[in-house]
């Protein structure tokens, strides 16, 4: 038995990208409008954070209902069945319901009844760490075709009254399908994902099922959160570089998650990242948490400018803390 098990050819699966979609709420609120409702200003607004404006999802349009038109247009990009599918991964902050898993309600719009469904919650990094754990299953040969999903719908949890925040985020939703193939030169080369829950008093929301018992609204020191993102984005690009013996010139495009065009310059600076490299979409979305990423890479593939076989590197940093990033063979 030894000896057979020694004889056999091990199998190395890669996960490749062979699909894309988003989707996004046809509201958009400006800058200017945000104006009317709380004491800002357009300059202000587009100084401190590049943000123009943002879309916020009206009372039909869920994290789910977003999520699955996301995961509809990723399906057909991959020319796959629905039923191809055998994990799907929701990465978000706000589900639905406590439960069941927002990832689930997708499955069942999309009539899928014979994959596994979960929801992922690392608030803005989640879209990494969902990536992750679906390339993991597929390394392990568990799954042939998983959904990463990251799906937001914030505006439910801001404060309108607190300028601080009620101004930085929007709605939305973006897909990948990651698929099985064996001894590809594509797909995820790494995963490097880190949490460090001493500062989870920076960025939170006050209310949960087992406190509150009501949903709360987000928090945050921004300037707190800002000094650790651009010091935990750039040392995660650096490991992510290390790891792969690669340099900075070598990533052909950067897909940060889109918090703040001033993080990105500064990250950029740091690391010596050329800034016409990074994708950049903060101005017509906002902070779409764990939706971010997965928004500026369906961007920037319609735009033509990831093609296959590029170096792709994405990062993201959130509430926890937790940070983390993806280097994909696109
Ligand atoms: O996705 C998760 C990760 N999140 C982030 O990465 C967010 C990180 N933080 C940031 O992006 C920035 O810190 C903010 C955009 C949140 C804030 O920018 P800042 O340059 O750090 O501003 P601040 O908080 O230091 O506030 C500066 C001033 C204050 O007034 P005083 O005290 O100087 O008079 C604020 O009251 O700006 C004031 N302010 C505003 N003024 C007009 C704060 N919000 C607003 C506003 N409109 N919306």
């Amino acid at each position: 038995q030894r000896k057979k098990i020694m004889n056999q050819k091990i199998k190395i699966y890669q996960s490749v990208v062979t699909g894309i979609g988003a989707s996004l709420p046809k509201k958009i609120v400006t800058n200017k409008d945000l104006t009317k409702i709380v004491d800002t200003t357009e300059e202000w607004i587009v100084e401190r954070t590049g943000i123009e404006e943002r879309r916020i999802a009206s009372d039909n349009e869920t994290t789910s209902s977003l999520g699955t038109e996301a995961a509809k247009i990723a399906l057909q990009n991959a020319q796959l069945k629905n039923t191809d599918i055998d994990l799907i991964i929701l990465a978000t902050a706000t589900p639905d319901n406590t439960f069941p898993a927002s990832a689930t309600v997708i499955q069942s719009s999309l009539g899928i009844d014979k994959c596994y469904a979960y929801d992922m919650q690392a608030v803005c990094s989640g879209f990494v760490f969902a990536l992750e754990a679906a390339d993991n299953a597929i390394k392990a040969g568990n799954v042939k075709n998983a959904l990463v999903i990251g799906s937001e719908t914030f505006s439910r949890i801001l404060d309108w009254d607190d300028r601080g925040t009620c101004v930085l985020f929007g709605d939305g939703a973006g897909a990948v399908v990651l698929s099985s193939t064996e001894g590809s030169e594509r797909g995820i080369l790494s995963n490097h994902l880190h949490s460090d829950g001493r500062y989870g008093d920076l960025l939170y929301v006050d209310g949960g099922p087992s406190t509150s018992t009501n949903v709360g609204y987000l928090r945050m020191d921004g300037q707190g959160v800002f000094k650790h993102a651009v010091k935990n984005i750039s040392s995660v690009i650096e490991e992510a570089l290390d790891y792969n013996d690669l340099k900075v010139e070598d990533i052909d495009w950067f897909v940060p998650h889109q918090a703040n065009i001033r993080i990105l310059e500064s990250v950029a600076k740091k690391v010596g990242l050329s800034e016409d490299k990074i994708i950049v979409t903060v101005q017509k979305h906002a902070n779409t948490s764990a939706a971010s990423i997965p928004l500026a890479l369906f961007d920037a593939v319609q735009e033509g400018k990831i093609k296959k076989g590029d170096l792709v590197l994405l990062e993201a940093m959130g509430g926890g803390f937790s940070w983390g990033s993806t280097l994909i063979r696109w």
